[in-house]
């Protein structure tokens, strides 16, 4: 086979090789997806989770390494960062996906409710950025992409602290970017539309279901299979967007676009 008819597959297989990634969240939904999507491109992946369906990641994705830990705990993203510097040297790219919501009217909104939302989602995220923002310097560069929402960017009705945490994600993207820069670090965030994934379903018996009843909000007609936010999470932690930092990128089936 010549250089020239290399199938897209071929070239994307190649894409992170040399690579290292440390996705959060990964245990399932999209943040397995991606895991599957980086592992399949080349890159060594650290996966990160508080499930115990995380360990048959190692399984399904040999070379994985997973490490069981809670974002919300500070120590939790030094551990992390230290097992890709071990099992591979260092660290490229950071895929911050671990997140939590709640439905609840404003009104019925509790200090704990907003602190355990705001704590997985942005104070957590937050010492993911920082603690691979030192290791991706140490490298001489990398990429850092959070999973945000369309609630980072617009308000989602009975979801108050779950739109103030991806909104604050959104902020923190823009000031990594911008202190990044030069640096070599790049930092995206992809505002998702809603996902079918299970993650309501600490909530709601019929969570995939609820999800799914949500697609004609979206002018495409349907909700976003996982793989199509981890192809765009992947996109952006990838050369192929080089020029790209500090953006808040709508992968939302147009929810936004009105
Ligand atoms: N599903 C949607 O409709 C939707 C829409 C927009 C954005 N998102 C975002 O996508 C990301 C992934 O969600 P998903 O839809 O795949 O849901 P999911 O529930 O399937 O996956 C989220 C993962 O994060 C993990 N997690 C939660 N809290 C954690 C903690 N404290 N420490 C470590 N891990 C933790 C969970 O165990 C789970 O495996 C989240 O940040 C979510 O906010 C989801």
């Amino acid at each position: 086979m010549t250089s020239m008819s290399l199938s897209v597959e071929a070239v994307e297989t190649a894409e992170f090789a040399g690579k290292t990634a440390l996705v959060t969240g990964a245990a399932r939904g999209i943040g397995k997806e991606t895991v599957a999507l980086l592992h399949a491109r080349g890159a060594h992946v650290v996966a990160l989770d508080l499930r115990p369906e995380l360990a048959s990641l190692a399984q399904e994705f040999p070379g994985v390494v997973t490490v069981t830990g809670d974002v919300t705990v500070e120590e939790t993203a030094s551990r992390a960062v230290e097992s890709a510097v071990d099992a591979f040297g260092g660290l490229d790219i950071l895929v911050n996906n671990a997140g939590r919501t709640l439905n609840k009217p404003v009104t019925h909104t509790t200090a704990e409710d907003w602190d355990s939302v705001m704590d997985v989602n942005a104070r957590g995220a937050f010492f993911f950025a920082r603690e691979a923002f030192r290791a991706l310097a140490e490298r001489g560069g990398g990429a850092i992409v959070s999973t945000g929402s369309y609630a980072s960017a617009v308000g989602l009705p009975e979801g108050v602290a779950y739109s103030a945490s991806k909104g604050a994600l959104a902020q923190v993207t823009k000031v990594l970017a911008l202190e990044g820069g030069p640096l070599g670090i790049r930092a995206n965030l992809v505002a998702a539309g809603v996902v079918e994934t299970d993650f309501l379903d600490t909530f709601r018996l019929d969570s995939r279901a609820y999800l799914a009843s949500f697609g004609n909000l979206h002018p495409l007609g349907r909700v976003a299979r996982p793989r199509e936010i981890a192809e765009v999470l992947c996109f952006l932690v990838s050369p192929r967007s080089s020029f790209v930092t500090g953006a808040v990128l709508a992968a939302d089936g147009g929810f936004t676009a009105a």
